[in-house]
């Protein structure tokens, strides 16, 4: 079966990002979110990176071609066509839970499943369903037009087949397809978050300023971004909640969170979408 219509649930960075992208590779996309404000800023921000990504020659088609494929909505049941889904709303479980339940329902018996979420369960996640078989992670990276990787993530359940389908659809997006297990921050995640917790950790001991902790990983890695900056980047509060998860769900106290880092949260210094965080937006 060809995959034609494309469903994206949350419009929020990644929402929004995945979306331009499968309207880019020539998806039909509808994206629901429960807010009419949500949408509108997703969709001022579509347009900016459409128009960005032409500008420089990366995107051939005209920005307002690619638009005529995307349509917003705040009904769940407008979904009801789409062939396969990507959910990318809230990090929280009981979010998710019930939006795979609905869509369950509301979705025709052969349509795919994929979730983004950078942290929870997939096999979890796939057992509110009465198609986990049809259920799989497909973890984008952040900013969604920008990032290559996809990491796919094959719940307890996930049938070979819908696996392929999803990798097909990630390839066809322009994206490179990786394959992790379904353990807690999968391979990404696993390794980038407590990166980003030991330089709380440093910065916490005084080891070195911000500035110069960035500077060492940039220059002495040739990272883009350094740790604290990219925490910034990603929201200190889903840093510090990926690494809750790694703490609970692998039971190694080295995955224990910094305490900084709780404070940042705590302080509601969440990064550049609060206009500070390590650093001052
Ligand atoms: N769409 C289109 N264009 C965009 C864009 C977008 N969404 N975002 C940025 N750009 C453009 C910028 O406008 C800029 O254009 P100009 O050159 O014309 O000014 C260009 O891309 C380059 O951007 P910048 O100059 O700001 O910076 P950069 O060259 O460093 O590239 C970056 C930006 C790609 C984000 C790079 O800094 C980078 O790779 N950072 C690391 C990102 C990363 O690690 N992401 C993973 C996060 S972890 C995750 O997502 C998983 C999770 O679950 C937590």
């Amino acid at each position: 079966m060809e995959i034609t219509s494309f469903g994206v649930i949350g419009s929020g960075s990644m929402g929004n990002g995945i979306a331009q992208v499968a309207a880019q590779a020539g998806y039909d996309v509808t994206v629901f979110d429960i807010s009419e404000s949500q949408l509108d800023k997703a969709w001022a921000t579509l347009q900016k990176s459409l128009a960005k990504l032409h500008e420089k020659g990366k995107l051939k088609e005209a920005p307002q071609d690619v638009l005529k494929r995307l349509k917003k909505t705040t009904r769940l049941e407008e979904l009801k066509s789409c062939q396969f889904v990507v959910e990318a709303a809230s990090e929280n479980r009981e979010i998710k839970f019930k939006l795979f339940r609905d869509l369950d329902s509301i979705l025709p018996s052969g349509v795919i499943l994929a979730t983004n979420t950078s942290s929870i369960s997939v096999t979890e996640i796939a057992s509110k369903t009465n198609r986990p078989e049809l259920v799989a992670g497909m973890h984008f990276m952040n900013p969604v037009p920008l990032m290559t990787l996809v990491e796919g993530i094959r719940g307890l359940q996930t049938s070979d087949d819908c696996f392929r389908i999803v990798r097909g659809v990630a390839e066809n997006m322009g994206k490179i397809f990786i394959e992790a297990k379904d353990s807690p921050g999968f391979v990404v995640n696993r390794i980038l978050i407590p990166m980003i917790n030991e330089a709380f950790f440093a910065l916490a001991e005084g080891l070195a300023t911000a500035k110069d902790i960035d500077t060492g990983l940039k220059l002495g890695c040739n990272f883009p971004m350094g740790p604290l900056e990219l925490a910034d980047f990603v929201g200190i509060d889903i840093c510090f909640a990926v690494c809750e998860v790694l703490h609970r769900d692998l039971g190694d106290s080295k995955y224990r969170p910094a305490p900084l880092m709780r404070k940042y949260v705590e302080a509601g210094w969440l990064g550049r979408k609060t206009g500070k965080g390590v650093y001052v937006y």
